[in-house]
């Protein structure tokens, strides 16, 4: 056992780092040594400890289990040319968190220990952080209802892990979607800004549906009126229509991205226009049909840019050129610069690991 001033740690005595097949670092198959673990319990948190990653003990009857009191972050670790490890925009994970863990009345874990934790947990997998192009450690923040009572009630117990896995990109190729009038992802005054499990476990069975229609995931619409784009499968929406970058913006409905945030930033630095305002499926056909619409894509953490090839509106297939010399490729390239150190962080983005 090791100290630091706040958080005990418990070595693993097992690794598995050589297992990894850096070759092929598909999203989620491996997992890091460590895992962070601290409980919320008796109306306080208690100290956070760093143990050898491990399944969890439940009861059956655990809150979390029956009524998705649960939520998470994905956020990513950069290994830079120098070496050195970086932690993208950490508090800006940490203040979506926040703001989850009020909508789902769950206990906010405090600033303190979300960022000690973050910092100790990936200084000590330092080495789980791959190299190669496009490659991250992905960190997955979650906390979760733990008090054992079939009640439906808000939890009085949680507790706060985070584990973490090299990864490289969520989708290796451009994607085709269908746009989605039928099922919705989120509704005005719902928990789609919040990044909360049942977004993501809700859309499972329109994203089969489309899968089954040959699609590789669904551009969801507004719950209202079916009319406005929101999001692109598990990422924030961007198109570039007459040169501009359009992006619906953050609502109750859209989640806040951090990678939405980062290119529209980028963007403007570039000396691009940024629309954030409502895209409608009007304004999409009408783009095709004038040639006004040059690019679509997906932002996200996880997939960081994934460009849009297709575009299926009522059946109707909108087909959209993919190619490097485009501004998703010039962000997404103007991104990983920065995050691996080729480029200056001249906004401060980069939590470097000391
Ligand atoms: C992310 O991009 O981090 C996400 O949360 C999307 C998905 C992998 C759940």
């Amino acid at each position: 056992m090791e100290m630091t001033e706040t958080i005990r740690i418990h070595k693993t005595n097992h690794s598995t780092l050589a297992d990894v097949d850096w070759s092929n670092l598909e999203f989620g198959k491996y997992n890091a040594d460590h895992m962070l673990v601290c409980d919320f319990l008796n109306g306080a948190w208690e100290s956070p400890k760093i143990i050898p990653f491990a399944n969890l003990s439940l009861s059956p009857v655990t809150l979390s289990l029956h009524y998705g009191q649960t939520i998470f972050e994905g956020m990513k670790a950069f290994r830079m040319i120098d070496k050195r490890i970086s932690i993208f925009r950490p508090e800006k994970h940490y203040e979506r968190f926040v703001r989850s863990a009020e909508r789902m009345c769950m206990e906010v874990i405090p600033r303190e220990i979300f960022m000690e934790g973050l910092h100790e947990l990936i200084k000590l997998d330092g080495a789980w952080v791959p190299s190669a192009a496009g490659s991250a450690l992905y960190i997955r923040p979650f906390i979760i209802a733990t008090e054992a009572k079939l009640g439906v009630k808000i939890s009085e117990a949680y507790k706060f892990l985070i584990v973490s896995g090299p990864v490289g990109s969520l989708y290796q190729k451009p994607i085709s979607v269908k746009v989605e009038t039928k099922f919705v992802r989120a509704s005005r005054g719902g928990t789609g800004c919040a990044k909360c499990g049942g977004n993501y476990g809700a859309a499972f069975y329109p994203t089969k549906k489309a899968r089954e229609q040959g699609y590789d995931q669904v551009l969801w619409t507004d719950g209202k009126e079916n009319k406005y784009i929101e999001e692109s499968g598990t990422m924030n929406a961007m198109f570039v229509i007459d040169n501009k970058l359009v992006s619906p913006p953050s609502s109750d409905s859209i989640l806040d991205g951090v990678t939405r945030d980062s290119f529209i930033t980028l963007a403007k630095q570039e000396g691009i226009t940024v629309e954030e305002r409502p895209v409608s499926i009007d304004e999409l056909k009408r783009s095709f049909r004038d040639n006004t619409i040059t690019e679509a894509f997906g932002v996200g953490t996880a997939a960081v840019a994934t460009q849009i090839k297709l575009i299926g509106i009522d059946n109707v297939h909108y087909n959209l050129p993919t190619k490097k010399e485009s501004i998703a490729e010039l962000l997404k390239a103007k991104l990983d610069g920065i995050r691996t150190g080729k480029i200056p962080d001249v906004n401060n983005w980069n939590k470097l690991l000391i």
